[in-house]
C-alpha cells in the first residue's frame, strides 16, 4: 500500500465517522414517511395538460393546516415562512379555495387534501358541467341548438377542478392516524400562537410526483418516438384498456366485418370511472350501477335466450375509457366501420344502453332519445317500437318509465359515438329527467356509500355478500326491465317473457364486490388462479389508465360475464386454456373463448378446488383510441387523452431549522470537514510513527 491511498483509507474513516454521527441521531427523528399517498397526476390531450407535478426533486414547504376559508390569507400573504405545503380538511376542497392557492404557486408548495370518511352533503364533482362535451354527437353541424349542453347541463355541481393544471402536487391521505401525526407536527411546531411569529424549528412536507410529460399530447408522443430510438423510455401513453363483450348467440369472431343476415341489439355500459386523484375512482353510481344491471339483465337472458334463441342476437358491450372522450365505445365504431370487429355497423338493428340508474329519487326510469335522428319517420318508428317494449315490461312490473321532454338531447352516452356515425335507433335509460341527480359525479364520493350499499354492523363479510340491500333490489328490477324489454326487442316470444327474471342475491354479491371488496368466496370461484392475488380488500378502482394488459375492472367484469352467461364444459385443463372442446376441435375457438377459472371449493378440501372449463362468448376487444393508430395527436373527432410517466411517488414530514440555523450547519459541517482534512494530513505524515507497518512485508499478515 503506498503512501497515496493510505491516506485516502484514512480520510475516508475519519469522514466516515463524522458522517455517521450527524446523519444517523438525526435523520432518523425527523424524517417520517407518508405511509398512504393518492397523487392528482397530470394528463394531456391534443391542446393542453391537466393535473398536477412536483419538480424533479421534490416539493418542500412547512405545514399549514387549513381550518377555514379565511385562514388562506396566512398562506397566500401573511404567514412568514412561505412556501406552505397546505393541509386541505375535506369540506375546504372546493373550487374557490383551490382557485386562490392555484394563482399563488410561489407561496403554496402542494396541497393535501384530507378524505373525509362521510361524504359532503351539498355534493362535489371536480368534473366538467359539460361532460365530453366536444366528442359527442351534438356538434354545431348536427344542431347547434343542442350543442355544448345549450339545452340541459348535465352536470351542474361540475365545478371543473379535474381539468385545471396545478404548477404543484397535490397529493390525498385517508383521514386516519397518519394524518393525525401531520396534523399533531403542525400543532406542536407551526400553530401561531396569539399572532406571533412560529418558532424554528418548523414541521415541513416534502412531496414527489414529478411528471415526465408536458405541453400536449403531440408533444409527448414525439418525444417518445425520439426517446424510443435512444432508450425505450416513454414519457407518456395513451389512456386505454380492453371492452368487454359478448353475444347471446356465438358469432364467428374470426371473421371480422359485414355478416349476412346477422342483426345485433347492442346492450351498453360503461364500465370506468375517475376522480380527482388518480387511483381513487368508485364510479358507484356513475357506472357501477349501469354495468351490474346490465350483467344481471345478460344472466337473466341466458336461460331464454338459450332455450328459445330470438330472431335477433344481443350483444352485450361494456366500454371502458368512456369518462376520456369515449374512448372505448369510438374504438368499436371505428373496428366495425373499418371491418374489425365481429360484426360492422349495417348488422347493428338499435341500441340499448344503461346509464346512471341508482339511487332513484322518484322512483321512475327515464328513456332518452335523439330528437334529430328521430326526426326521419323510421328511425323514430324503430325507437317507438322500443320505447314501447320497455313500457310494457314496466307495466308487467309494476314499475314507472317515462320519457323526457321529446327536445331535449341524450345525455353523455357511449351511444352517441355511434350516432355520430350515422342515424341508429337507440335508447339511454338513466334515472334523471333533466341534469344528473348523481351529486358526486366523477368524484371519490360517488361510492358505496352513495349508493346506500350498506349492511347492518353485526354482520362478517360473508354475510354482508349475501345480504340483499334495498339498492340490490331496485337494480334487480331494473335489470329485469331491460333483460325482458332486450328480449322482446330481439324478436323473443312474449310468451317467455316472465320466466326472464334478474336475481337479487347476484346483483346483492356484484354490488358487494365492486364497492365494498373484490376479494370474497364468490369472486375467488368466479376467477383463475393467476388473478387471485389481485383481488382486493378495497373498492374496486375504475380508472382506465393506462393498460397494454386488461386491468383488474376489465378482467373482473370478463370472468363474471363469462360466468352468468355461459356454461361450464367438462374439458381438461389443457384443453380448455387451448381455446378447444378436445384435441380434434379446431374450429370452436372462432365462436366460443374457453376460461379455467378456479370454480366452487370441494367440500373437503382446504379451500383448494379442481378448477373449471367455462365456454362462453364472452370476448375482449381494444379500447385504444383510433387517434394512436391514426397518429393522429390534434384529432378532434377521437379521444387523445395520454397519462405521463413519473418515476416516483411519495411523501414525508419533517422538521426544518431556519435559514439562519442551516447556514450555520453548513459553516459547522465545512468546519468539520476542514479539520479532517488537517487530521488526515497529520496523520499519514505520522503513518510511519503511528502504524509502524513500513518493517514488515504488507503480504505477510495474509
Ligand atoms: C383539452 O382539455 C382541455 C381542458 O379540459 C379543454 O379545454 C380542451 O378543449 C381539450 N382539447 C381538446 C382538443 O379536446
Ligand atoms: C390509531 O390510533 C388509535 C389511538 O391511538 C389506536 O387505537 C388505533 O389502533 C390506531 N389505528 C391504526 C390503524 O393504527
Ligand atoms: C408509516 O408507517 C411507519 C411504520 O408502520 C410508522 O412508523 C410511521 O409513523 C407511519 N407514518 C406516518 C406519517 O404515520
Ligand atoms: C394568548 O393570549 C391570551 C390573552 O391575551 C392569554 O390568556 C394566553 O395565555 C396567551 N397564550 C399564550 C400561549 O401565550
Ligand atoms: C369462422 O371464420 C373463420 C375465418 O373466416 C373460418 O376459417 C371458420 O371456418 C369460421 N368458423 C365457423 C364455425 O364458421
Ligand atoms: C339511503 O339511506 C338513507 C339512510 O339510510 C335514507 O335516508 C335514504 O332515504 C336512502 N336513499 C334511498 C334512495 O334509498
Ligand atoms: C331515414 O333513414 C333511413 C335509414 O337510415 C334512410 O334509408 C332514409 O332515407 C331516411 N329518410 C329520410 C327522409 O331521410
Ligand atoms: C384474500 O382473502 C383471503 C382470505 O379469504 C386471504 O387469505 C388472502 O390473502 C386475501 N388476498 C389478498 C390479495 O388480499
Ligand atoms: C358461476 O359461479 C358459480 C359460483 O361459483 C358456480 O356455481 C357456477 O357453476 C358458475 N357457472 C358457470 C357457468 O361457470
Ligand atoms: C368428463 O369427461 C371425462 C372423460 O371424458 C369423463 O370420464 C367424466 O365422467 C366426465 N365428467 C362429467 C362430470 O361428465
Ligand atoms: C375428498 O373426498 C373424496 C371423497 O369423499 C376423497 O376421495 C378425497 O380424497 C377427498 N380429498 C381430500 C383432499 O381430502
Amino acid at each position: 500500500m503506498d503512501l497515496l491511498s493510505k491516506k485516502w483509507v484514512i480520510n475516508l474513516i475519519v469522514c466516515l465517522f463524522f458522517i455517521g454521527v450527524s446523519s444517523n441521531s438525526v435523520e432518523k427523528k425527523i424524517y417520517v414517511s407518508l405511509n398512504y399517498t393518492v397523487p392528482c397526476v397530470r394528463l394531456l390531450n391534443a391542446t393542453h395538460q391537466i393535473g398536477c407535478q412536483s419538480s424533479l426533486s421534490g416539493d418542500v414547504g412547512v405545514l399549514h393546516v387549513l381550518i377555514s376559508e379565511d385562514d388562506l390569507d396566512w398562506v397566500l400573504s401573511s404567514g412568514p415562512n412561505p412556501p406552505y405545503m397546505v393541509i386541505v380538511e375535506a369540506g375546504l376542497f372546493q373550487r374557490s379555495v383551490m382557485m386562490k392557492l392555484k394563482g399563488a404557486p410561489r407561496r403554496v408548495a402542494g396541497v393535501v387534501v384530507v378524505a373525509p370518511s362521510t361524504n359532503p352533503a351539498e355534493g362535489f364533482s371536480p368534473h366538467t358541467t359539460c361532460p365530453n362535451e366536444n366528442t359527442g354527437v351534438y356538434s354545431d353541424t348536427y344542431d347547434p341548438t343542442m350543442a355544448h349542453c345549450n339545452t340541459t347541463l348535465w352536470n351542474p355541481l361540475g365545478n371543473g377542478l379535474s381539468y385545471e393544471e396545478y404548477d404543484f402536487p397535490i397529493f390525498s391521505l385517508k383521514d386516519d392516524n397518519d394524518t393525525q401525526v401531520i396534523r399533531q407536527c403542525y400543532f406542536d411546531h407551526n400553530q401561531a400562537v396569539n399572532g406571533s411569529r412560529p418558532r424554528y424549528p418548523l414541521c415541513a412536507m416534502q412531496l414527489y410526483s414529478h411528471m415526465s410529460a408536458v405541453t400536449n399530447t403531440a408533444t409527448c408522443m414525439r418525444r417518445n418516438d425520439i426517446n424510443f430510438s435512444i432508450n425505450p423510455e416513454m414519457v407518456c401513453d395513451p389512456l386505454g384498456d380492453y371492452n368487454v363483450w359478448a353475444s347471446s348467440r356465438p358469432l364467428n369472431n374470426s371473421a371480422k366485418g359485414h355478416k349476412m343476415w346477422e342483426s345485433v341489439v347492442i346492450a351498453a355500459a360503461r364500465l370506468d370511472s375517475r376522480s380527482f386523484f388518480f387511483d381513487v375512482a368508485p364510479g358507484a353510481e356513475s357506472g357501477v350501477s349501469g354495468f351490474v344491471t346490465l350483467l344481471a339483465a345478460a344472466h337473466a337472458l341466458r336461460n331464454a335466450t338459450q332455450e328459445a334463441p330470438p330472431n335477433r342476437t344481443i350483444l352485450y358491450t361494456f366500454f371502458q375509457g368512456e369518462t376520456f372522450d369515449y374512448i372505448g365505445s369510438s374504438r368499436m365504431v371505428y373496428d366495425m366501420d373499418n371491418s374489425q370487429f365481429a360484426v360492422d355497423l349495417d348488422n347493428i338493428h338499435s341500441v340499448l344502453e344503461v346509464g346512471q340508474v341508482g339511487v332513484r329519487p322518484d322512483s321512475t326510469l327515464w328513456l332518452h332519445s335523439d330528437p334529430v335522428s328521430r326526426r326521419n319517420d323510421s328511425i323514430n318508428e324503430e325507437v317507438r317500437k322500443l320505447i314501447s317494449n320497455l313500457q310494457s315490461a314496466a307495466t308487467d312490473l309494476n314499475m314507472s318509465v317515462a320519457e323526457p321532454g321529446v327536445s331535449q338531447p341524450l345525455p353523455p352516452s357511449s351511444f352517441q359515438r355511434f350516432l355520430r356515425a350515422r342515424p341508429i335507433p337507440g335508447v339511454v335509460i338513466e334515472n334523471h329527467r333533466f341534469n344528473f341527480t348523481n351529486r358526486y359525479y366523477e368524484s371519490m364520493y360517488d361510492n358505496a356509500e352513495y349508493l346506500n350499499v350498506s349492511y347492518p354492523l353485526n354482520l362478517t363479510p360473508e354475510e354482508q355478500l349475501d345480504f340483499i340491500t334495498d339498492t340490490a333490489k331496485a337494480l334487480t328490477a331494473a335489470a329485469t326491465l331491460v333483460a325482458r324489454a332486450l328480449f322482446t326487442q330481439a324478436g323473443g316470444a312474449e310468451s317467455q317473457l316472465t320466466s326472464i327474471n334478474a336475481d337479487a342475491q347476484i346483483v346483492s354479491q356484484m354490488l358487494y364486490s365492486f364497492l365494498v371488496q373484490s376479494n370474497n368466496s364468490w369472486f375467488q370461484q368466479l376467477v383463475p388462479s393467476d388473478l387471485l392475488s389481485h383481488l382486493t380488500d378495497r373498492p374496486t378502482n375504475f380508472y382506465v389508465g393506462v393498460h397494454q394488459q386488461a386491468s383488474e375492472p376489465t378482467l373482473l367484469v370478463q370472468y363474471l360475464l363469462a360466468n352468468l352467461t355461459g356454461s361450464t364444459v367438462n374439458v381438461t385443463q389443457d384443453d380448455c386454456q387451448n381455446q378447444r372442446q378436445d384435441e380434434t376441435d379446431k374450429d370452436s375457438r372462432h365462436m366460443f373463448s374457453y376460461m379455467w377459472v378456479q370454480g366452487p371449493a370441494r367440500p373437503n378440501s382446504t379451500g383448494t378446488s379442481a378448477g373449471v372449463c367455462v365456454r362462453s362468448t364472452v370476448r375482449l376487444s381494444r379500447a385504444l383510441s383510433p387517434a394512436f393508430d391514426l397518429r393522429d395527436y390534434t384529432s378532434s373527432n377521437f379521444s387523445t387523452w395520454t397519462e405521463s410517466r413519473w418515476k416516483s411517488i411519495k411523501g414525508r414530514i419533517f422538521l426544518v431549522a431556519s435559514h439562519e440555523l442551516e447556514m450555520l450547519t453548513l459553516g459547522v459541517g465545512v468546519g468539520v470537514l476542514l479539520t479532517s482534512f488537517l487530521l488526515t494530513y497529520i496523520i499519514s505524515s505520522k503513518a510511519d510513527i503511528l502504524f509502524s507497518s513500513g518493517r514488515e512485508p504488507t503480504s505477510a499478515t495474509y
